[in-house]
């Protein structure tokens, strides 16, 4: 039933785009992935890979890790890879921004033109999106950032949405036991809202520019936009969901249906609540008249958020996840989100194979799954919003613990998770609902920020007057240990549902640094679950398998998370040698389409790359 849902969210939407998306670089071909030797990486402080005795493939080293990993053979990419030819790298001398839509990439890149700074264009970006990507974005959802200053601190902002004060342990559950759907589709379904909130406190904390010129250009997108062919597609895939409710039919839908690309798309309901933000900050949203808006809203659906639950919430700066990947240097976001954790678990227990087997082969596939696993199954076990549970943290990302999970990895059978019960997992494509966007200015600070309203389009309720969605972020709770949520999730206690508190995430907003301690990576993306394992190999594809982040970005790319017992693939990703090693290592595969919407930088010696995944219609921008 969940499924069904899942289905219905818009996770089967999208393979249509395909049609659109034209070869756009046609110097990257399908072979570039057997070709690609990195020369856009800085040379590394240590040991080259090349002087590094060869091992047998998946080899456990015995101490330090610095040098590279040895990777035994060539990348195995069908020829016919579908995006290998796809991708568009932009490259600037100063600043870049890259985000899932071109128009909100290039409102970033005026207002660091025009003197702002990283957390300026975020800012920036940030309400763009809210106009431009609905589907994403994101007033009435919650997000990260992760921020290196130039001088090297790094912080990282929480502002994930919150559990309204009336929320409880079981809310959702009907009288057998069993999740409804209330906390997937209408008022029932909304945490409360955290993006204003987060959005202004960085800008207080960082910003450089008035706040009013930051929302100023979202506002006028929002009087006025061209519709283009992904975000018609993206509407009509929930035309469904958003009709039963007044003011979402009357914002995005004609006649039952989305506006066609071409359309000049006015929302001026949500024009004039950025002109209320953009005069008073977050006062008017979370006490004033948009309040009242998001109040009263809740009351004709019964929903939960209160004006003291809006009163209350509060952003937060939480210290970053920092690991090491063979010397080079991870941040990410710690909880409420997941995804730094457990994204260090799985580059921590690879770290420790000094061998690696080629990119795309069963054996390193299997090596990938089975740290994923690992991960996944701590994360879904330990993990939950800080300010509620006690987490082994220091153990869950210490070296030699990872050194455990790694000596349990047998060399070429699946270990099958312990069962918990069995998920049929979800839908085609995990969908656009959350949206990553990466920046780095003329100063080198660098900003990662993952934004969210949970599932396409959040609860499908828009604000009443007000114009925007809200988030349908409460299904990020654990419904019922044992009972997958919507991404065929399943989780434990430590991440149930409790007033005020903020349900656990995936999102893994990152920033890597060379071994030489400079900026080297932005990089984030959508996808539930899927993000952690998305962005580790993103990461991985350029650090070991010495990838352009063009191609990094572009490869095929799998996903494990414990339950339920599958690799995800994407069609067309892997050989069919690859598929039936893996059959026979005792894995079971699940085909699906695209997995996450990558928008990444790179610094290299020809400046900052930026690549905006060819899986959706993202853009890149810099100067
Ligand atoms: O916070 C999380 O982990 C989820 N709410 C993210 C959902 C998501 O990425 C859906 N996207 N495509």
């Amino acid at each position: 039933m969940r499924e069904l849902v899942a289905a219905k969210l818009g996770v089967d939407r999208g393979l249509g785009q395909r049609a659109e998306l034209g070869v756009r670089c046609p110097l990257v071909l399908a072979l570039a992935f057997l070709a690609a030797c990195g020369g856009a990486n800085p040379a590394p402080e240590t040991t080259p890979a090349a002087a590094a005795p060869a091992r047998a493939p998946g080899r456990a080293h015995g101490g330090a890790v610095r040098a590279d990993a040895v990777v035994t053979g060539r990348p195995i990419v069908p020829a016919d890879w579908q995006f290998s030819d796809k991708v568009a790298p932009v490259t600037a001398a100063h600043a870049m921004v890259v985000s899932a839509h071109p128009l909100a990439s290039q409102v970033g890149r005026d207002i660091l033109r025009g003197g702002g700074n990283a957390i300026d264009a975020a800012v920036a970006v940030g309400f763009a999106l809210t106009v431009v990507l609905p589907e994403a974005g994101n007033i009435g959802g919650g997000g990260f950032i992760v921020y290196r200053d130039a001088t090297g601190r790094v912080r990282a902002l929480d502002y994930r949405e919150t559990a309204p004060g009336h929320a409880a342990h079981d809310m959702y559950l009907d009288s057998s036991g069993h999740l409804t759907e209330a906390s997937l589709t209408g008022h029932l379904a909304s945490g409360v809202p955290g993006s204003v909130a987060g959005l202004y406190e960085a800008w207080k904390t960082y910003g450089r520019l008035p706040w009013p010129k930051l929302v100023a250009p979202a506002i006028t997108l929002a009087e006025g936009h061209v519709l283009d062919a992904y975000r018609s597609r993206s509407i009509e895939a929930e035309a469904e969901r958003l009709a039963q409710f007044p003011a979402s039919r009357r914002q995005f839908l004609v006649n039952g249906h989305a506006p066609p690309a071409g359309t000049m798309f006015r929302q001026p309901d949500l024009a004039r609540t950025l002109r209320l933000i953009a005069d008073s900050g977050p006062d008017v949203f979370y006490r004033g008249q948009i309040a009242d808006s998001i109040v009263a809203e809740m009351q004709r659906g019964h929903g939960l958020i209160t004006k003291n639950d809006l009163k209350g919430y509060r952003a937060k700066w939480r210290t970053p996840i920092q690991t090491t990947y063979r010397g080079y240097t991870i941040y990410s976001m710690p909880p409420s989100s997941s995804g730094g954790v457990t994204m260090a678990e799985i580059l921590n227990i690879m770290e420790g194979f000094d061998t690696l087997p080629a990119f795309g082969s069963a054996h390193y596939l299997h090596l990938e799954a089975e740290a994923m696993r690992r991960a996944f199954m701590d994360r879904n076990r330990w993990l939950g919003d800080p300010d509620f549970v006690r987490m082994p943290l220091e153990r869950l990302l210490s070296k030699s613990y990872a050194a455990e999970l790694r000596a349990q990895i047998l060399p070429d059978r699946a270990t099958p998770t312990p069962p918990f019960q069995a998920s049929e997992g979800w839908g085609e494509d995990e969908g656009t609902e959350t949206t990553h966007y990466s920046i780095v200015d003329a100063d080198g600070n660098a900003a990662s920020i993952t934004t969210t309203l949970n599932g396409g389009f959040g609860s499908a309720v828009t604000v009443q007057g007000a114009g925007f969605l809200l988030n349908n972020e409460m299904d990020d709770f654990t419904g019922a240990p044992g009972q997958p949520n919507q991404y065929g999730l399943i989780q434990g206690e430590a991440n149930a549902i409790a007033p005020k508190k903020r349900m656990l995430s995936a999102m893994t907003p990152s920033i890597v640094l060379d071994r030489n301690g400079n900026l080297f990576m932005v990089v984030g993306t959508p996808g539930g679950p899927t993000i952690i394992n998305s962005v580790y190999e993103v990461i991985v594809n350029v650090i070991d398998h010495k990838m352009t982040l063009a191609d990094a970005v572009a490869a095929p790319r799998i996903n494990q998370q414990a339950l339920p017992d599958v690799i995800f693939l994407e069609r067309g990703g892997l050989t069919p040698a690859t598929l039936d090693s893996l059959k026979a290592m005792g894995y079971k595969l699940q085909e699906r389409g695209r997995q996450g919407d990558v928008q990444a930088i790179q610094q290299t010696a020809a400046g900052w790359v930026g690549v905006a995944d060819p899986r959706h219609g993202g853009g890149a921008s810099g100067y």
